[in-house]
């Protein structure tokens, strides 16, 4: 998804809207012009309520492997 105004587009909300993910993890991951991925997950989390939103990335394609590591460690996820 993209970033508009330091947010996910609110078509990511009526995406999120469409589908029973009770009990989901989900990971949002972005690209932006240039900003961080701002307060996506608060705008995101009424959309998904029960769901398990983790902290999400812009990957903007200046993060080295070694960064994108870190994040995936942090999630605690199986890769
Ligand atoms: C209405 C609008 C608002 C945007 N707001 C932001 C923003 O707040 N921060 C940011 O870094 N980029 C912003 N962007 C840039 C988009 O995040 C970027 O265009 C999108 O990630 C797609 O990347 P691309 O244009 O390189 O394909 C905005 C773009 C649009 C059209």
């Amino acid at each position: 998804m993209p970033i508009w105004w330091y947010v996910a587009p609110t078509i990511i909300n009526a995406f999120l809207e469409q589908y029973d993910l009770s009990g989901k993890t989900l990971i949002p991951f972005a690209t932006s012009g240039g900003s961080g991925i701002g307060r996506t997950n608060e705008r995101l989390q009424p959309s998904c309520p029960k769901s398990n939103l983790l902290q999400g990335k812009t990957l903007n394609g200046r993060l080295s492997e070694s960064e994108l590591k870190k994040w995936l460690n942090e999630l605690h996820i199986d890769k």
